[in-house]
């Protein structure tokens, strides 16, 4: 096996925590099919590193439901529209490594270089989510869900779980995600985990950690701002509730409002006429000195 220079630091790293950390999908598919032999559950939580207590929720999920947890870390670029977010994404790999220890040593990291994952064409291929990707984070992110479906449908060939955990903190993604094994019949069960939030309410988030202080103590006005929200949905009309939403977002001197919708849970479309047949969610984006912090609540 030749090494590059970024093998050595990964290798490096495996060594100094004594995690299993892998960096290539030959070496994962390895591990695999010696699992597969031993008919071992294998849970998977893909993340883009940078692990707070929000990931670990996720992890520890994992490892009560399955033999073996693996969690992937990978910045994807083609989930990206804007460059400058892509560079400034933070990596800390021997950081998440260690935080992966505290909850379990046994936990398989995945740590894929980009062209491991795309083999030289860092492309993101265009799916169809039956609309759900021209919703909300969809208006606003261009692309961005082709680059979620390219990256996640990738580690699924790769990694083949039995289980696979995302956060209900991106419902819109979890959905979407949905709709990716349900179109293209891949056999993994996917799993929704409830948001982890701070004990002031606030979504954890690894963009929180580069709110300056005045706005870290300002963001919690967001998921105050949603169970009003939802109080308000009981007696209420939705159109009610998001002109007030608005009104509050209007009056607040450090918070900007991108959007704020009411939308049926299925199909992320903006609610139209109340039923109590259906399930609906408020969903937010709000800017905080132009980071960017999203959050949603469920309603009924
Ligand atoms: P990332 O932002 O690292 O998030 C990884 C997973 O952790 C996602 O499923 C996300 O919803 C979940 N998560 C983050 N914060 C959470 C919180 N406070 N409570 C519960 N879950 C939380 O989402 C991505 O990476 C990427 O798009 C990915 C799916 C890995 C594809 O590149």
């Amino acid at each position: 096996m030749q090494f590059g220079t970024k093998n050595i630091k990964f290798a490096a790293v495996n060594f100094i925590l004594k995690m299993t950390v892998f960096t290539t999908k030959s070496e994962i598919q390895k591990f695999i099919s010696s699992l597969n032999d031993k008919n071992k559950t294998l849970g998977l939580v893909p993340t883009m590193g940078a692990l707070h207590e929000g990931h670990s929720s996720l992890v520890k999920k994992a490892l009560q439901e399955n033999d073996v947890t693996m969690v992937s870390i990978f910045v994807n670029p083609t989930q990206f529209d804007n460059k400058e977010d892509l560079e400034k994404y933070p990596r800390s790999l021997k950081t998440d490594v260690l935080l992966l220890k505290t909850l379990d040593p046994n936990i398989i990291v995945y740590a894929p270089s980009v062209d491991d994952i795309y083999n030289g064409q860092t492309k993101a291929q265009k799916f169809s989510f039956d609309g759900l990707e021209f919703e909300m984070e969809g208006e606003f992110r261009t692309g961005h869900f082709d680059g979620v479906g390219t990256v996640v449908k990738r580690l699924f060939e790769i990694v083949k779980p039995k289980h696979a955990y995302f956060g209900e903190k991106d419902f819109q993604q979890l959905q979407i995600i949905r709709k990716l094994v349900d179109k293209h019949q891949i056999p993994i069960n996917i799993k929704g985990c409830k948001i982890h939030r701070a004990s002031n309410g606030l979504a954890m988030s690894s963009r929180n950690e580069r709110l300056k202080p005045k706005y870290k103590e300002a963001a919690p006005f967001i998921y105050k701002t949603l169970k009003t929200a939802k109080e308000k949905f009981g007696t209420k009309s939705a159109t009610v509730v998001v002109e007030w939403v608005k009104q509050q977002f209007e009056k607040h001197d450090l918070l900007k409002l991108e959007y704020f919708t009411i939308a049926d849970t299925k199909t992320l479309k903006p609610i139209k006429r109340k039923s109590s047949k259906k399930n609906y969610r408020a969903f937010i984006a709000v800017y905080a000195d132009g980071i960017r912090l999203i959050d949603n609540i469920a309603l009924n």
